[in-house]
């Protein structure tokens, strides 16, 4: 196989880290979501996310074409784990959008937004941590990330994160 695609593959596959049911629960219980229509843009069926929500009652759809042209007019909120390499375009595009969000993110991105090195211009919230993912193959991956929202949560459990 040809170096270029190779290289394209495993790009490609790197952006599969799923959601683990433990932190959508721990996360996403804090939230009264009642009432309000949910996209989860970057999700399949499959989704520990979508499926949460879904089992929760919510009004939430998932889709996974390009998250970029998902009419977003149609939902209060987007619920996602975006891949990393677009978390920066798509934080900025939902600001743009005045569309509120709870999404994971790495911690070099919530590390950024708390140091001031990274600013989307608006207040952003740090939920619990997401340390663990799983691949594709059924294995589980260590990396350091962690949910970020800009809606306070039911308990007042987030803090800012500047
Ligand atoms: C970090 S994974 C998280 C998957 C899922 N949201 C979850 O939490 O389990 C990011 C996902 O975004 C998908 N993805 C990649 N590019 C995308 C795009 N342009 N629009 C929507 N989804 C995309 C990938 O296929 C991958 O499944």
């Amino acid at each position: 196989m040809p170096k270029q695609i190779k290289t394209c593959k495993r790009k490609i596959q790197d952006d599969e880290f799923y959601t683990q049911m433990k932190d959508c629960i721990r996360e996403l219980h804090k939230y009264d979501l009642r009432g309000k229509k949910i996209i989860c843009p970057c999700d399949t069926k499959d989704s520990k996310i979508y499926q949460y929500l879904k089992y929760c009652y919510y009004d939430v759809d998932c889709d996974l074409t390009d998250w970029r042209t998902v009419d977003y007019s149609k939902y209060d909120i987007v619920i996602t784990n975006p891949p990393f390499k677009d978390t920066r375009e798509f934080i900025r595009f939902l600001v743009k959008s005045n569309k509120d969000f709870i999404m994971i993110v790495s911690d070099v991105v919530r590390y950024s937004v708390k140091n001031g090195k990274l600013d989307f211009g608006i207040p952003l919230y740090k939920g619990w941590d997401a340390q663990h993912f799983d691949r594709p193959d059924g294995t589980e991956i260590p990396v350091h990330c962690g949910w970020i929202s800009t809606i306070q949560d039911t308990y007042g459990e987030n803090k800012l994160l500047k």
